[in-house]
């Protein structure tokens, strides 16, 4: 049998930074407006990488998934996600975001990628207390979820809490209340692994009761404890004792040599016969090569992730 084919890069991404901001274009006229990452503000709107390119590539490449669906994004920044289901085909789209700032964001994209603002509505709420009307046919996430010695403050954007599983696990736990029984959810995760399994199998083992579960790893090497905490050494010196004592909770709790790794979370509809939760190696045929996760230099993709949560002070007037 020959290997499955990978799907191309579908995006072709262009972008160029203005200031503060960058726009980011894309090939079917789609135009996502965001802010650079080393911005003096914690409330920045995230800039697009890899996360963003898998999935909206996958849209792409799969446009039935999304064609006349209703979609959620929650955590949705510059909306990046929505907006490409929107091109794609989407029927509606419902944004939530704790920041105020992302509904400007949301104005301005659409207005740049001529797309109409009666199809889309931006909600600035809390995912913890958010109730909708209506369930949602397909959600995409792509959920803050660095994890983040206690005691590091972080950005609004990538502070998951210490073990980086805070904001999926709440979206994991309200999931029924805004799927609809056929629907389907994308959720781009990262993850300490033990013994081979993601922290996050123990809650996707109990949604695989009813649904089915497909878990893709969106990196080829997974990288140690260790280097994540030099690279918050590094960036937070002065928070080296907090530091230490959340490497040491994280040890204490889950025993040596647990490691990092990026996947893609692929939860589908409600079904009435057995469902499994799976890990499966299809990265590049669902989402694209190039959009897997660059892990040959564990010290630099450790340091990249702990600088999402770095805010650099502002540069003297
Ligand atoms: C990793 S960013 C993702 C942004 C966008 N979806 C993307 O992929 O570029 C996470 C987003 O979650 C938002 N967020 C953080 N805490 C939240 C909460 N409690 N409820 C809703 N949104 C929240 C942040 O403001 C940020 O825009």
């Amino acid at each position: 049998m020959s290997p499955a084919e990978s799907l191309p890069d579908r995006l072709n991404r262009t972008q160029d930074t203005r200031g503060d901001d960058i726009f980011y274009r894309f090939a079917n006229g789609l135009e996502i407006k965001t802010e650079i990452f080393h911005k003096s503000d914690p409330q920045r709107i995230l800039p697009l990488g890899t996360p963003q390119g898998c999935l909206m590539n996958h849209l792409l490449g799969f446009p039935e998934s999304v064609q006349g669906k209703r979609v959620f994004e929650p955590f949705a920044g510059s909306g990046a996600l929505g907006f490409m289901a929107l091109k794609v085909g989407a029927r509606e789209v419902d944004f939530l975001d704790i920041n105020p700032r992302a509904a400007d964001f949301h104005r301005e994209s659409a207005a740049l990628s001529g797309l109409d603002a009666g199809q889309f509505t931006s909600i600035t709420q809390d995912i913890e207390t958010f109730a909708p009307d209506q369930k949602y046919d397909l959600i995409l996430a792509n959920p803050p979820f660095i994890p983040t010695p206690d005691g590091i403050e972080g950005t609004l954007t990538s502070n998951g809490g210490s073990e980086g599983s805070r904001f999926v696990d709440l979206l994991l736990g309200r999931l029924e209340q805004f799927l609809e029984s056929d629907g389907r959810a994308l959720i781009y995760v990262f993850q300490f692994v033990k013994e081979s399994l993601p922290l996050i199998m123990e809650g996707l083992n109990a949604i695989a009761t009813r649904r089915p579960v497909e878990l893709t790893p969106a990196q080829n090497h997974r990288i140690s404890l260790d280097a994540y905490s030099k690279a918050y050494v590094q960036l937070f010196p002065q928070a080296v004792p907090a530091i230490d004592a959340w490497r040491s909770a994280l040890l204490a709790e889950h025993g040596s040599g647990l490691e990092l790794c990026h996947y893609v979370v692929d939860i589908g509809p409600c079904s009435e016969g057995p469902t499994r939760c799976e890990i499966q190696e299809n990265f590049s045929e669902k989402f694209g090569a190039d959009f897997i996760v660059p892990s040959e230099n564990e010290a630099e993709l450790a340091f990249g992730r702990a600088f999402e949560n770095f805010v650099p002070p502002p540069l003297p007037s």
